[in-house]
């Protein structure tokens, strides 16, 4: 399974995003991760479906819709007509999961089903043959540049390996050069990063060099 690197534009400059995509794209992008939160579910706010839906209309990869919000069901719809490609939302919402699924998979669109660093992988493993993606969080959600929590990588492995998922495994929170080769070892395919791409002198050497030690770790495990 070839990696995946998919920049978090929440470390972008958001004065200038459609330059940004392009930027990320031109040095390697395979995705684009967009971080949305609502202030209730994470103590952040940051975007929604009108700027969700301008992204999608300068992006040429897919739109990978991370939601931290309490009301995933709610405003699926939204999120999918804005153009999300996949959109996944968190096992800790209040929201009834498997309408969210089937309200995606209605939509066409990839769901996917992310899991907060204190939340028992088990959680989701009901859900796991409808999901087209697994998020595992290595960082608290809320916030760019926060440290790699390697106590996740567990779970990582559970899915991948235990109970042989053979969907997206994707990881987010923390992921650099010093941390990524773990997380492919483990099993992830997918792996978000912001800071360490945004805030890296060359952007394509950066993606580059992230995209070598994930293929060179997953190959190796
Ligand atoms: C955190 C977000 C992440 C975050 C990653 O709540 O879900 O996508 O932007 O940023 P870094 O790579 O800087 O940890
Ligand atoms: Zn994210």
């Amino acid at each position: 399974m070839s990696s995946k690197i998919a920049p978090s534009l929440l470390s972008c400059d958001f004065a200038r995003i459609a330059e940004e995509v392009a930027r990320v794209e031109a040095a390697g992008a395979d995705w684009l991760h967009l971080d949305v939160m609502d202030g209730h579910f994470v103590p952040n706010l940051t975007i929604g479906p009108p700027v969700i839906e301008k992204i999608k209309a300068v992006a040429s990869v897919p739109c990978d819709v991370h939601v931290m919000i309490t009301d995933p069901l709610k405003f699926a719809p939204s999120y999918l007509e804005a153009g999300a490609d996949t959109y996944t939302f968190h096992v800790e919402a209040p929201d009834y999961p498997a309408g969210v699924i089937e309200c995606v998979k209605k939509a066409g669109k990839r769901v996917g089903m992310a899991l907060n660093p204190d939340t028992p992988v088990e959680r989701i493993k009901p859900y796991l043959d409808n999901l087209d993606l697994v998020l595992v969080m290595s960082v608290f959600p809320g916030f760019g540049g926060q440290r790699f929590i390697s106590d996740v990588l567990a779970k990582v492995r559970r899915i991948r390996y235990d109970w042989g998922y053979d969907g997206d495994v994707e990881i987010d929170g923390g992921i650099g050069p010093d941390t990524i080769e773990a997380a492919a070892a483990a099993g992830a395919n997918v792996f978000v990063a912001g800071s360490a791409i945004f805030g890296a002198k060359d952007v394509r050497a950066r993606i580059a060099e992230l995209r070598e030690k994930a293929d060179a770790a997953s190959a190796a495990a």
